[in-house]
């Protein structure tokens, strides 16, 4: 089941378990919890079964957060509409992350002279970043090497629309794909770019395995594959990401 699905069926089931405790104490020993006590104890139960069911941390905070922040949004008698805009919002942003488990995050600026410097020198090459985001580290090489192709593909909207306005906006010969990067053919690409999560790793090593060209060049910023050796494992800078490299 998807984490998402996962924390909302947890946040339900704290929600109502809490909810019916309330009623008990109020029928059985004409006791009413105040509000803020059934509050805690329903974020509190929500945190406490993400992390029995081994959540990833964020998991927990946001259960914790989540009801205050209802009561707190409430209680400034925030228009319900701008939560709907916030909503949407994120769902431009987001769109694939339900499913493929890797939200939008930037690389560092720091990075890009060390991909920069793995393209070869003097002759064109074919790069492409999956899961560009807001296209920073494609318009950088495209305009750093303009006798290169460089490509972005992106499955969120909001992302891509606006990478694909910046490379408008700069004159950029970069060229920005909205879709998924898992229906898109590898071998045409010299260099395969990806900074996604330990979870899509093993799904791309095989798919760059068997679609890249030999010779062509996988490279991961941060996340390795889990039990393939990298060519190459480059340190970009004092607390920041390695970027791994696997020759095909
Ligand atoms: C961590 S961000 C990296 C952004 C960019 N590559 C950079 O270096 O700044 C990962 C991006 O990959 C996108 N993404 C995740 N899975 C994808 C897929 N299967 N196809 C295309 N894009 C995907 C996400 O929407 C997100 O914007």
């Amino acid at each position: 089941m998807p984490p998402a699905l996962q924390a909302l069926l947890i946040q339900v089931f704290s929600f109502l378990a809490c909810s019916a405790i309330a009623v008990l104490l109020a029928l059985a020993l004409k006791f009413n919890p105040p509000l803020y006590a059934i509050v805690i104890a329903e974020a509190g139960l929500a945190a406490a079964i993400a992390w029995l069911r081994r959540m990833d941390w964020w998991w927990w905070c946001i259960q914790l957060l989540f009801p205050p922040g209802i009561v707190v949004f409430l209680s400034f008698g925030i228009p319900p509409s701008y939560s709907l805009i916030a909503f949407f919002f994120l769902l431009l942003l987001f769109w694939p992350t339900y499913k493929s488990r890797v939200p939008y995050y930037p690389s560092r600026p720091s990075l890009l002279p060390f991909v920069r410097d793995l393209l070869p020198a003097g002759r064109s090459a074919e790069f492409i970043d999956i899961g560009s985001g807001l296209g920073g580290l494609v318009l950088g090489l495209a305009k750093a090497r303009g006798d290169c192709h460089f490509t972005g593909v992106e499955m969120a909207p909001l992302p891509w629309g606006i990478s694909y306005l910046r490379s408008k906006l700069t004159r950029s010969k970069a060229l920005f794909l909205l879709q998924n990067y898992l229906g898109l053919n590898l071998q045409a690409y010299d260099f395969v770019f990806a900074y996604l999560s330990t979870a899509a790793m093993p799904a791309l090593w095989q798919k760059a395995k068997s679609e890249m060209r030999p010779g062509a060049m996988l490279l991961s910023y941060e996340f390795a594959i889990p039990g393939v050796e990298p060519d190459l494992c480059i340190n970009t800078g004092d607390n920041a990401p390695i970027l791994y490299a696997w020759r095909i």
